[in-house]
């Protein structure tokens, strides 16, 4: 989506993976200091998302959302301001249907969806300096057709608005059931590639909910023609820090969501973050990889069920890539330079993450444990045009 906002992947942190329902301003707040503290801010985490749960559910005599009064008694106007004051920005969740995820299931009360109130509560977001909107159609209900008009709607409303937003669709609930996902870059910045992701490797299944990382993985990396500058495929906030895999999982896990252009959304608790969780969520060669202006997602360079390479255009002529062991032994991962879109014959290769520099005629290649990934940064030589394979989908191809 052009509207001048997520040139490249938004980074940041939300709520619902840790927390769920239990927000309140304290927490938020909490939570906006520990990005500053623990220096995620100054490598790019911007964005703070309020997720579920944050309505009084009732809207005001004028129609208006209000913040509950309990939970976020200061308003949602000063929760912004909070933010701003620290240089960072605020994202807020709301859903398309009349009601949210938990107000659905009981969890929460109310029925204060944007459905019929969308031009309003866009011009709110605006007062309220929201920066960044998750939208989620939270109903088994509705048809890919009635999904594009109905997003497009917000869409258009938060143009209107006036204030540039991150715009964020969950459309899965109803794709995940029809096939491949839809290109949304015609209407959202970024949007979600399927259900829910969970604390754990492998959920065992190929599509549904919930979604464990390689499994998010597996349907995320045949979608990189759909990532340019504005615009990025979504496998959900992340769970490094949660205590449901290995070091050595986790650290695949933020490798494979760098190369794939994803958000960088935090989802853990970042107060009590431990060294090894700190290590990963702030490397810079990975952020810059995921960061880099071009805004390209790694592209498949060869898959044998087990041993699977990706490859990322730099802006600068390198290219990003990662060795990734889908298997459960330690085994090793190779391909060339040629393969991976560069021409010369001498290379080096930055290890991002011991840093440790190499030089290579053109074998890429590393020992990797079962379910990790190593990223190399490989420059020097020349670089040959992208593959085609990362032609713009046009929107209507990709249902
Ligand atoms: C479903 C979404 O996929 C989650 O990320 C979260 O936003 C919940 N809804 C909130 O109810």
């Amino acid at each position: 989506l052009d509207n001048g906002v997520a040139r490249t992947p938004p980074m940041g942190w939300n709520s619902w993976n840790t927390f769920g329902c239990n927000i309140n301003e304290s927490l938020i707040r909490q939570h906006a200091d520990a990005i500053v503290s623990s220096g995620m801010r100054d490598l790019g985490y911007q964005y703070v998302v309020v997720d579920d749960c944050w309505f009084n559910p009732n809207r005001d005599s004028s129609g208006n959302l209000q913040g509950d009064p309990t939970r976020f008694p200061s308003g949602m106007k000063a929760l912004g301001d909070y933010l701003h004051a620290r240089g960072l920005k605020f994202g807020l969740y709301q859903v398309p249907v009349d009601k949210t995820c938990a107000q659905y299931f009981g969890a929460y009360p109310g029925a204060t969806g944007s459905q019929g109130h969308e031009a309003q509560d866009a011009r709110q977001f605006a007062a309220w300096g929201v920066d960044f909107l998750k939208y989620d159609w939270c109903s088994p209900n509705g048809t890919i057709d009635q999904q594009v008009t109905t997003f497009a709607k917000m869409r258009d409303a938060l143009a209107a608005a006036g204030r540039p937003i991150v715009y964020s669709i969950n459309p899965n609930s109803i794709h995940a059931k029809t096939g491949p996902l839809r290109n949304w870059g015609d209407v959202a910045n970024m949007w979600r590639t399927t259900e829910d992701i969970t604390n754990t490797w492998d959920s065992g299944q190929t599509n549904g909910y919930p979604m464990g990382i390689q499994n998010i993985v597996n349907v995320t990396v045949p979608l990189a023609s759909y990532a340019r500058p504005g615009q990025f495929n979504d496998p959900d906030m992340m769970e490094v820090g949660r205590g449901g895999m290995t070091d050595t999982e986790m650290r695949s896990h933020f490798a494979l969501w760098a190369i794939m252009a994803s958000p960088l959304i935090a989802g853990n608790d970042l107060r009590s973050m431990s060294t090894a969780t700190q290590a990963i969520l702030k490397n810079a060669n990975l952020i810059a990889v995921n960061q880099d202006s071009l805004g390209q997602q790694a592209t498949q360079v060869s898959h044998d069920g087990t041993r699977r390479v990706l490859a990322k255009r730099l802006a600068n002529g390198d290219v990003a890539v990662a060795l990734f062991n889908q298997g459960s032994s330690t085994t090793t991962v190779s391909t060339t330079a040629a393969a991976v879109g560069k021409s010369g014959t001498s290379f080096t290769l930055l290890d991002a993450w011991t840093n440790a520099t190499s030089s290579t005629s053109g074998t890429i290649s590393a020992s990797v444990p079962a379910h990790g990934t190593v990223v190399y940064r490989v420059s020097g030589g020349g670089t040959t045009p992208p593959p085609t394979t990362t032609t713009f989908v046009s929107a209507s191809s990709g249902r």
